[in-house]
């Protein structure tokens, strides 16, 4: 193994930074500014940003460029809006990743308006279809795996052969706790975010070689606007103390874990299902055990 020499110290490895020992490595792994990243769904909600503004805000906090990508224009204008307050770069391209052509010609467009995309979180996602295997509406339950889980695929195939242009990339699926464990009450939605725990895997297999990083993020009950009109004060203090935090978490939350695994800190981690939920999919029952004596 090749031994280089960091001021007095002898360390390993070809990439680290071979001056500044660990004041330049923190530096290096916090750096985004030759990152070009693509968040889809990073508009922000009148009552607030939700995961994937967090996202493009924090990315674009580091010095990514940021493709804020939605197809509500109102959303994307006020996350271009806090980014530029906060001193980033964004710019806004309007489309439904639903589409093919459309996450084509936004690819295409992000490539040729901000450079080779470096960075891409597939965000976009929806509760879907309500029911179990014997009532779930199939067109309902079509959609839910249409928008969750093919609008990754589509967003990964544009992106993917241009992250391998510029030696490497590194891409985020937004998946949830509820892929990960059962108990949640829809078939549709834990089944939907469970494919994409596997996608993430298989991703990360296929593209490896070519340096694109693929993990994914599971979110545990995230207070966000999207779920906020949906939820009584009763329910939202269930989902809190339905976690080993007693906390509740936001999508800033999820943001953080999403930025450290896109930026140069997570450059040797790949194919991993990040949990953020305040520890609830680390034990197997939440309620009171009594201790075997
Ligand atoms: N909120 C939670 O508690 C929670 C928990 C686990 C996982 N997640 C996952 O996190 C992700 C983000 O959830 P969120 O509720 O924070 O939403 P969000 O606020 O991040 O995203 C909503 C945005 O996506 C845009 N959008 C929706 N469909 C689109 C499409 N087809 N094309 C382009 N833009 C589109 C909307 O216009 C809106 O601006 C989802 O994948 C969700 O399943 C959320």
């Amino acid at each position: 193994m090749k031994m280089r020499s960091v001021g007095e110290e002898e360390v390993m490895g070809v990439d680290v930074p071979i001056e500044g020992g660990a004041t330049a490595v923190a530096a290096e792994s916090a750096d985004l500014s030759d990152a070009v990243a693509v968040v889809t769904g990073a508009g922000t909600h009148l009552s607030g940003p939700g995961i994937g503004a967090a996202c493009a805000r924090l990315l674009a906090a580091g010095g990514a460029k940021v493709a804020i990508v939605d197809r509500d224009a109102e959303a994307a204008d006020r996350t271009l809006a806090a980014i530029e307050a906060e001193g980033g770069a964004a710019a806004i391209f309007l489309g439904d990743v639903n589409e093919e052509e459309a996450c084509r010609e936004t690819i295409a467009a992000v490539e040729d308006h901000l450079g080779l995309p470096s960075i891409l979180v597939n965000n976009v996602g929806i509760l879907g279809a309500p029911g179990t295997v014997v009532d779930v509406d199939l067109d309902g339950w079509d959609e839910t795996m249409r928008v969750n889980v093919r609008t990754m695929v589509l967003m990964s195939r544009h992106c993917v052969p241009r992250m391998s242009a510029r030696g490497g990339g590194s891409i985020v699926n937004l998946s949830s706790t509820a892929g990960l464990l059962g108990g949640y009450p829809t078939v549709a939605y834990g089944t939907s975010k469970g494919a994409i725990a596997q996608l993430t895997r298989l991703m990360a297999q296929h593209h490896g070689e070519a340096g694109v990083r693929v993990n994914a993020v599971a979110p545990g009950m995230v207070w966000t606007p999207m779920i906020a009109d949906k939820i009584s004060p009763e329910m939202r203090d269930v989902r809190r103390r339905s976690s080993l935090l007693k906390t509740e978490g936001n999508a800033w939350d999820v943001a953080a874990a999403v930025s450290y695994l896109a930026g140069p800190a997570a450059r040797w981690i790949t194919g991993v299902v990040l949990a953020v939920d305040a520890g609830m999919s680390a034990a197997m029952a939440l309620a009171p055990v009594e201790p075997l004596e």
